[in-house]
């Protein structure tokens, strides 16, 4: 039996595509750009997406043996460009999917969060999310005044606030305030638009905004809390949420856990999309892709270097530093992405770190096939956990090229959509209301 329709998404990091690839044409140089981006939103759009999501941090890192070194030779977390203004761009070629990009709580102003989503909602006639993240390094906090940022816990706590305040002024203009009457003179009317006057524990913001909300009132909201206190928040505000559980018992378990929560916030379940990070690996037959896969996984130095370097930048606890050949100390602990430290920790237990490396799964669940395997799979997956859909992830290095995008749009989204899994078209006018429909 089919499961229903789910969500199709893609993650990524407004970066260099896959530089090393032999696909990779002249994108090391021009992804900035952004003609990379908006052939990749055009691909998706005619496939059947629902979003792309940009993820985003403002560091270059030297956690990794001291040294800017391994984050620049490998492209990990720099050079990365600012997804906001990126947003418009591909909402020009395309005409439906919805854009969703990054902004910390811990270093944006939220008058400048709630300006700037209000302003790109109108851009884009009601198409954009934001991504609220409370960022993970200190080293990012240090292009912002702070010498450390706050506590894990109390980051979103302040989160809180800051979301409360950008939702105030969004809804600081009242509908039909602009009235634009030539007879009475009267461009807006004051009467409608008021000051919030928030005064809090983080932000004292005095309002109204300087324009009024865009069509989605309030833009999608996306969040990826993993710990119990991201959890809540996420559950607290979010429309869709990215997660990275590890196989179908963990994902229907996170699932179910973000829509209790929702529901103890007193939301409707179906308002919180939980999306699961794949990558697939295609070939035009079960072996190819088999192949692929196992080349793909092999520990390589440039591996190794990419994957604990990027736990380095996201824990600040320098990776480099351990022994490969015995486990994991027992006292490593993090200020920063708290579940990522903790999933790897799991995988080391009564392991090696490279042995735990060999064994890195970063992804919800395996997915290599044939297009039509591939989608057999994330039938039976959903299926399973009961929704609400994927986020494709190219990953990194090797495969987030055009010709990556064409086989998940041009093979694998066909068989989905054959099989009535995913959208054949966008009935509604905005990205919010598209996301709700199913
Ligand atoms: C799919 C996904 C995307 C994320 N995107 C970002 C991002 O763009 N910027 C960021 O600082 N953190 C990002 N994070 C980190 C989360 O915001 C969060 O900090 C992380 O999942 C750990 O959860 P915790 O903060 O509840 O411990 C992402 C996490 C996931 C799983």
């Amino acid at each position: 039996m089919a499961a229903d329709p789910f969500h199709l998404a893609w993650f990524t990091p407004f970066k260099t595509p896959a530089w090393k690839s032999p696909w990779a044409a002249d994108t090391p140089l021009t992804w900035l750009n952004g003609e990379y981006y908006m052939d990749m939103a055009r691909s998706l759009e005619r496939a059947g997406f629902d979003f792309m999501m940009f993820e985003d941090s403002t560091l270059v890192s030297d956690t990794y043996g001291g040294s800017t070194e391994n984050d620049l030779k490998h492209g990990l977390h720099s050079p990365k460009g600012d997804p906001v203004p990126l947003l418009p761009m591909l909402a020009q070629v395309t005409q439906h999917m919805g854009f969703i990009a990054t902004m910390s709580t811990s270093f944006y102003p939220p008058f400048l969060v709630a300006r700037v989503m209000a302003t790109m909602d109108h851009l884009t006639r009601g198409r954009v999310g934001w991504n609220v993240v409370t960022s993970s390094e200190d080293l990012a906090g240090q292009n912002y005044g702070l010498d450390h940022l706050l506590p894990h816990d109390e980051r979103y706590e302040m989160a809180d606030e800051f979301i409360t305040v950008v939702k105030e002024l969004w809804d600081s203009w009242e509908p039909g305030a602009i009235v634009a009457d030539r007879e009475t003179g009267y461009l807006a009317d004051h009467t409608k638009v008021h000051p919030i006057h928030h005064d809090g524990k983080y932000f004292k913001v005095r309002g109204p905004l300087n324009l009024p909300a865009g069509p989605q009132g309030h833009p999608v909201i996306c969040q990826a809390g993993g710990s119990p206190k991201g959890r809540d928040f996420a559950s607290r505000h979010a429309n869709v949420l990215l997660s990275a559980p590890k196989g179908v018992d963990q994902m229907r378990e996170y699932r179910d856990d973000i829509r209790a929560r929702a529901v103890g916030h007193g939301r409707d379940a179906d308002d919180v999309k939980v999306m699961f990070i794949v990558q697939p690996v295609l070939g035009e037959t079960q072996a190819d892709a088999e192949e692929i896969a196992r080349r793909r996984n092999e520990l390589t130095q440039d591996q190794i270097e990419t994957i604990l370097g990027i736990m380095s930048i996201t824990t600040e606890v320098d990776f480099k530093q351990f022994d490969l050949d015995a486990p994991l100390p027992d006292d490593v602990t993090t200020n920063g992405h708290q579940s990522g430290l903790e999933q790897f920790r799991k995988r080391t237990k009564g392991k090696t770190i490279r042995e735990a490396l060999m064994g890195q799964q970063t992804e919800a669940v395996e997915l290599v096939g044939t297009p039509a395997s591939v989608a057999a799979q994330m039938d039976e997956v959903m299926e399973a956990v009961g929704g609400d859909g994927f986020l494709i992830r190219g990953e990194p290095v090797r495969t987030h090229s055009r010709r990556y995008i064409d086989e998940i749009a041009s093979g694998l989204a066909p068989e989905l959509r054959r099989r009535g899994l995913i959208r054949s078209d966008y009935p509604e006018s905005t990205f919010k209301a598209n996301l709700a429909a199913f």
